[in-house]
């Protein structure tokens, strides 16, 4: 088996090693690096047990190839040294019970520290949400989230030193240069999940097509999705992906190709998550419709396909809301752009977690 050569710099300290382009994060630092408080269990990113910190960042580390990882900062759980909310943490778990056989704890501390961080005042309910990707099979979640509430309190009584914020390394922009723009392919066949949607706009036919006509617009109304780079008809950006407890930054490509006389666009895409080796292709196309009195309906309709270990998650009913609710917040985002007016919906992607929870309230009423 061929290896690659990486460095990065893990729990503070520089790495060089040769590995398996195929080998996971969490086999490198448990075979490798023999750092072992790092645990493996569902190997699926469902269960959350092998969170580690990725350039400050939770992530699973058994669904991040070690590979992805070359230049990035890794923090285990053996590496927080005096950090000291990890170190108001741990005591919590100890004083509240928080821990049983201690399979989940490793992961369940990385994701308290991160709640502790990054919220400014979560009540129980919030937590308790927030801990939705990290499962515990033996302790429950009582002392968890009490735990976690108590180092809270603290630093609501700002008794708590917080540390200096990691900077985040940023997502390479997958593509070639601006001289050398590739045609993105995007074969006819294969498994797309498809979702539609009609969006009304306050505008006549020929304006509301004008309007679309700007690719950084029509970017811009997508939850997540930032521009880098934009020539005509052209872009590339990052989309950034919240799906419950995993995060994904696509590097993107788009195109637009525009039929003046049908009033319709279609936009190609492609990215890939360097993190998790996700790649992702994706068709937007739209149809501008007179919608009477100076108004016009835009008929979209989005294509796409992921493959690589995130898209085990398609095999779920829950991409499709994902990607539905996506759609219905651009859709609304557009309306109010294209009238001139700032997005009207959220500038983040949905949150699977909700989605979730929509589903479970429709099942059971
Ligand atoms: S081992 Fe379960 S999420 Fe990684
Ligand atoms: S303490 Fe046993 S799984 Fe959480």
């Amino acid at each position: 088996m061929s290896t690659q050569q990486i460095e990065l710099v893990v729990n503070g300290e520089t790495v060089r090693a040769a590995v398996e382009p195929r080998m996971h994060l969490g086999d490198f630092v448990r075979r490798q690096l023999g750092l072992t408080g790092t645990h493996l269990s569902c190997e699926h990113g469902v269960c959350g047990a092998c969170t580690v910190l990725i350039d400050g960042v939770p992530q699973r580390s058994c669904i991040t190839y070690a590979v992805a990882c070359d230049g990035s900062s890794i923090t285990t759980v053996e590496g927080y040294g005096d950090d000291p909310v990890m170190a108001a943490v741990r005591r919590a778990f100890h004083e509240h019970h928080a821990l049983q056989c201690g399979y989940c704890t490793p992961g369940m501390l990385c994701t308290a520290r991160d709640i502790v961080l990054r919220l400014p005042g979560p009540d129980a309910r919030r937590v308790r949400h927030e801990l939705a990707g990290n499962l515990c099979r033996c302790t429950g979640y009582v002392g968890i989230v009490e735990a976690i509430e108590s180092v809270l309190a603290q630093k609501a009584r700002g008794e708590l030193a917080m540390p200096a914020p990691v900077a985040a390394a940023a997502p390479a922009v997958a593509g070639p240069a601006a001289a050398t723009w590739e045609p993105i392919e995007i074969p006819a066949d294969g498994d797309w999940i498809e979702v539609r949607q009609t969006v009304a706009l306050p505008l006549a036919p020929d304006a509301a097509f004008a309007r679309l006509k700007d690719l950084r617009l029509v970017a811009n109304c997508l939850p997540g999705a930032e521009i880098a780079r934009h020539e005509g008809e052209r872009a590339e950006g990052v989309m950034n992906i919240r799906f419950g407890p995993i995060t994904a930054a696509f590097a993107m490509r788009a195109e637009l190709a525009l039929d003046d006389v049908a009033r319709t666009g279609r936009m190609r895409a492609e990215g890939v998550d360097r993190r998790s080796a996700t790649r992702v292709k994706t068709l937007l196309d739209y149809a501008v419709g007179d919608g009477g009195a100076g108004r016009s309906d835009v008929a979209l309709t989005l294509r796409f396909r992921l493959a690589g270990p995130l898209a085990q998650f398609s095999r779920a009913g829950l991409v499709n809301d994902y990607v539905a609710e996506m759609t219905r917040i651009f859709g609304a985002n557009l309306g109010s752009a294209a009238s001139g007016q700032a997005p009207a919906g959220p500038a983040q992607a949905p949150s699977i977690l909700a989605l979730l929870w929509a589903r479970l309230r429709r099942l059971f009423g």
